[in-house]
């Protein structure tokens, strides 16, 4: 089922709407407009109470104002690009400079701040398919750039995106969803509890401004070494020059055997109080783990005027490296006109 709903009014475009999406097995997701952006996710517990566990706004004027990238789509390029510059084909280019010395997720106003066209698909696994059109040069990105993004609901209570791109000019294309998680509901407090496994077996080691040094590394022996379950907590204090750089985890890390054809179980986080699991499945490569150390904003508060506080949520963005487009034995982010640029990732709750 899908309810379409007024959530705000925007200078120079008119009514936002939210798409309130169902299914029969007990979950919801509401959609923004603006960014595509995930507003609410609610999920049952062990017990069958159901909480909404994504970070979110309650006005439109927070969704457009904040830096948080709650829930939203990103893109052209998510994750950072060194000084904003590269080269392709012999050019140089310039993207905008939004965070440090780096471009952060689409520069100015990347995907997540755009308004997308929505097109609900009502059934019993509901389905909103947004587009959006990038123009060439459009934030220092060549080609005219045709994105489709599907949010499906499905009865297995999964929520599964998938991003679709097209293009004119080759252009470095890198798409991924920014939401926020507290599986035990997002005003439930820290997230170190949350066990977590992710099948990755090497990280990209960054700098202070959070920009890649050009090394993988192996995760043995590391704090980034999920491949056997551990709490996000047990290694976040531990004497580490990449946490302490960041600030905690806000890292890329690499799946081990890299993109698979099919979306492959490559993580699980999982809330032992509520006993709600997510499972995700993708084909992308890599996953950018940020343990929300920037949620400090004080006047941006979340839905229901909860706090922002660092840790309180995670994100998992499935995507390809980090400044991949200045480096050349990184992943290839370049998509040319004689292809198509075809990701998906799902996230699948239940309870244990
Ligand atoms: C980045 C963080 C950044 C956040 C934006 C994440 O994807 O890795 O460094 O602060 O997005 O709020």
């Amino acid at each position: 089922m899908i309810q379409k709903q007024y959530f705000g009014t925007l200078t120079g475009h008119g009514e936002v709407f939210s798409y309130l999406l169902r299914n029969q097995s007990g979950m919801s997701v509401r959609i923004l407009e603006l960014g595509g952006a995930i507003m609410e996710l609610k999920v049952p517990d062990r017990i069958g109470r159901v909480a909404d566990v994504v970070s979110g706004y309650d006005s439109l004027r927070d969704y457009m104002l904040d830096t948080t990238y709650f829930g939203a789509l990103i893109g052209r390029v998510a994750n950072r690009i060194a000084n904003g510059e590269y080269t392709l084909g012999g050019k140089s280019y310039s993207a905008f400079v939004n965070n440090g010395p780096c471009s952060l997720h689409g520069g100015k106003i990347g995907f997540s701040h755009r308004i997308w066209s929505v097109k609900p698909i009502d059934g019993e696994e509901p389905r909103l398919i947004l587009a959006l059109h990038s123009p060439d040069g459009e934030e220092g990105y060549p080609g005219n750039l045709e994105v489709t993004v599907t949010y499906t609901l499905l009865s297995s209570n999964a929520l599964s995106i998938h991003y679709e791109a097209k293009t004119d000019r080759r252009t470095p294309v890198n798409l991924t969803n920014h939401a926020y998680f507290n599986l035990g509901g997002y005003a439930s407090g820290t997230i170190f509890d949350h066990v977590l496994r992710i099948d990755a077996d090497r990280y990209i080691p960054t700098d202070g401004d959070l920009i890649p040094t050009g090394e993988i590394r192996s995760v043995k022996g590391t704090p980034f070494d999920f491949r056997e379950p551990k709490t996000v907590g047990r290694d976040f204090y531990t004497d580490s020059e990449d946490l302490r750089l960041a600030g905690g985890y806000d890292h890329c890390l690499c799946f081990t055997d890299g993109e698979t054809r099919e979306p492959t179980l490559r993580m699980e986080a999982y809330e032992p109080n509520s006993g709600r699991l997510m499972q995700v499945y993708t084909n992308q490569p890599c996953v950018q783990l940020y343990s929300g150390n920037f949620l400090n904003n004080a006047e941006h508060p979340q839905k229901g005027g909860y706090p922002q506080i660092p840790q309180t949520a995670f994100c998992l963005e499935t995507q390809k490296m980090p400044d991949a487009i200045n480096r050349e034995q990184f992943d290839d982010v370049i998509l040319s006109p004689d292809e198509i640029y075809d990701y998906t990732t799902i996230y699948k709750f239940s309870v244990r």
